[in-house]
């Protein structure tokens, strides 16, 4: 059995730019900046079998390559509080049109459809019990950061859950061509 997720990839050299920054937030479990990504579709636990078959329909998806655009800092939070602290991204056409593309041939090989709506964001830290005024200081420290950069694939990742974060491994890429 193995936990997949379809993502996408933040750029080596956005990664070093956000590593200063993942920093300085009481109760803060902070993903390591080689471990951010977008996520497009979350799969759960599958076996070899049904991962083949998602390989198969996520290798027939054809797109053009288009440019990600993050956007400023926000927080999810519960009832109980503050859960995660993430980097917005916009929600252009051709993002949404490659998810809602991945979200069918996920389904066409046989996962149950997301319920959740859309909601692209990089996930920076998880949280807990981090104190108020520190999460407002940090989102409106970071709310201007602005990048963008050109997609040309997408990816299958595994997820192992271990005790200090879990690890992400990229299983296959799918190219965005301009044939797509
Ligand atoms: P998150 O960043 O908002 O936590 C791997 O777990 C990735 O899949 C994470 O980016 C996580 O989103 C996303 N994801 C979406 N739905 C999930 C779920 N039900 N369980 C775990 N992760 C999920």
């Amino acid at each position: 059995m193995m936990r997949l997720f379809v993502g996408i990839e933040m750029p080596a050299e956005f990664q070093a730019r956000l590593a200063p920054i993942m920093t300085g937030l009481p109760g803060a479990r902070w993903v390591a900046p080689e471990n951010l990504h977008l996520t497009l579709r979350f799969i759960g636990e599958v076996d070899e079998h049904d991962a083949a078959i998602l390989d198969e329909a996520l290798s027939q998806i054809q797109r053009p390559p288009f440019e990600l655009q993050v956007t400023g800092c926000g927080i999810f939070a519960q009832r109980h509080g503050p859960e995660a602290v993430w980097l917005g991204v916009a929600s252009t056409p051709p993002l949404v049109d490659l998810q809602a593309a991945i979200e069918r041939a996920a389904v066409r090989a046989g996962n149950a459809p997301e319920e959740k709506r859309f909601r692209p964001h990089v996930t920076l830290a998880r949280l807990k019990d981090t104190p108020q005024p520190r999460l407002q200081s940090f989102v409106a420290g970071h709310n201007l950061l602005k990048e963008t950069f050109l997609v040309d694939h997408f990816t299958l990742f595994s997820s192992t859950l271990r005790q200090e974060g879990s690890a992400y491994a990229i299983e296959t890429t799918y190219p965005l061509t301009q044939e797509g």
